[in-house]
């Protein structure tokens, strides 16, 4: 690989428009890593929230501390970031360069994973350095760009069942169920077995009834907790009011699942009261890849692409994912025509 390569990076915290499109240096693996040269990446909120201001290296800036940001502080306190940082953690690509002590992977393996979260991001770029224990051979019915929308949010949905023990005979609500983390949980969730109701907008009723949901609810036409019956578990990639109203509809006994982390002392107080169960799942460490990969292989989930933007385009993929309606993933695109 030429020693230069294109990258989107962050020279400073703020909106999309910080986000440059530039030549850098390719970087060379230590001798227990392994260089992926990407193809693919994905898009994830957190990419917007750490751009934001979640950083010890400079003062935060107020007017960008947005809820996922307070979420990325809650869960992982300040994090120091080098400037100009390089964002993304979802890489889909072929190793080019194995360091002398990795055995797991030699060049030219198509692999898919995660850069190590927080860590250093890195997948906003035509190549990244990353330990082998983080990455996994790629699915093989999908293309690169499929493949780079799986591992944090489908990591993140496989360990939100897990946590909530979800199991078969059990009702399950899943908030935001089109987006990139609902559209995995749905799919787990069918594969358990279980019945499930999702909640978005009547423009993606067809695709989640395709999906698989049980019941679908329209947010802005309905109240969820005036037309479900009671159910076990919640998934709530919404937050705030939504976690209130979802008490309502739980069972004693059962677990809700506060993605944004916003759960106030009293709101989980009131969970208590009625024996509910309050969890944040994360997407921990990477070996799920191997179950998901073997469900993605089997036919049983499909990720879903919103939208695939060429690397150059980054800010325009992060202002979509910030206006919180995409279906399914958004995805940066390295080259044209290479591998897929
Ligand atoms: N991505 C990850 O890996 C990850 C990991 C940990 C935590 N989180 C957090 O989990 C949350 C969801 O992440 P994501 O990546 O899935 O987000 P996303 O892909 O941006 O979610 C977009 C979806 O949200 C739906 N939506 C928006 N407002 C809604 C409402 N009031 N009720 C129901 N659905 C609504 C939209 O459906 P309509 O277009 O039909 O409105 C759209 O399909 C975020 O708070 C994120 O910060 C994400």
């Amino acid at each position: 690989m030429k020693s230069q390569m294109n990258a989107v990076r962050v020279h400073e915290l703020g909106s999309p428009a910080t986000l440059r499109y530039e030549e850098t240096a390719t970087p060379q693996p230590a001798d227990d890593e392994v260089r992926v040269r990407i193809h693919a990446a994905g898009v994830n909120p957190a990419e917007c929230g750490f751009r934001e201001g979640i950083s010890i290296d400079v003062p935060l800036i107020p007017e960008f501390i947005t809820q996922y940001s307070k979420y990325l502080l809650a869960r992982f306190g300040p994090l120091s970031l080098d400037f100009p940082w390089i964002p993304g953690w979802d890489v889909a690509g072929i190793i080019d360069e194995v360091g002398t002590d990795v055995s797991e992977f030699v060049p030219g393996d198509e692999v898919y994973g995660m850069t190590p979260f927080p860590g250093d991001g890195g997948a906003y770029a035509e190549a990244v350095t990353v330990p082998p224990a983080q990455l996994r051979p790629k699915p093989v019915s999908l293309s690169f760009e499929e493949a780079a929308g799986v591992p944090m949010a489908g990591g993140t949905a496989w360990r939100s069942l897990q946590m909530t023990g979800l199991e078969s005979d059990q009702r399950v609500l899943v908030h935001a169920a089109a987006g990139g983390v609902g559209h995995f949980a749905v799919q787990f969730a069918k594969q358990r077995g279980a019945h499930v109701i999702g909640t978005a907008s009547g423009s993606n009723e067809a695709y989640l009834r395709d999906l698989g949901v049980d019941e679908f609810v329209n947010y802005r036409e309905e109240r969820f907790e005036e037309v479900i019956e009671p159910v076990d578990v919640v998934i709530d990639l919404i937050g705030g009011d939504t976690f209130d109203r979802s008490l309502d509809v739980l069972k004693r006994g059962g677990v809700i699942d506060n993605f944004p982390l916003d759960a106030s002392r009293k709101q989980k107080r009131a969970a208590e009261k009625r024996n509910i169960r309050v969890i944040q799942a994360d997407s921990g460490d990477p070996a799920w890849l191997e179950d998901i990969t073997e469900l993605i292989d089997d036919g049983t989930v499909t990720p879903t692409l919103d939208t695939v933007f060429p690397l150059a385009d980054a800010r325009a993929a992060q202002e979509l994912s910030e206006d919180g309606h995409a279906r399914g993933k958004i995805i940066l695109k390295m080259r044209e025509g290479v591998g897929n």
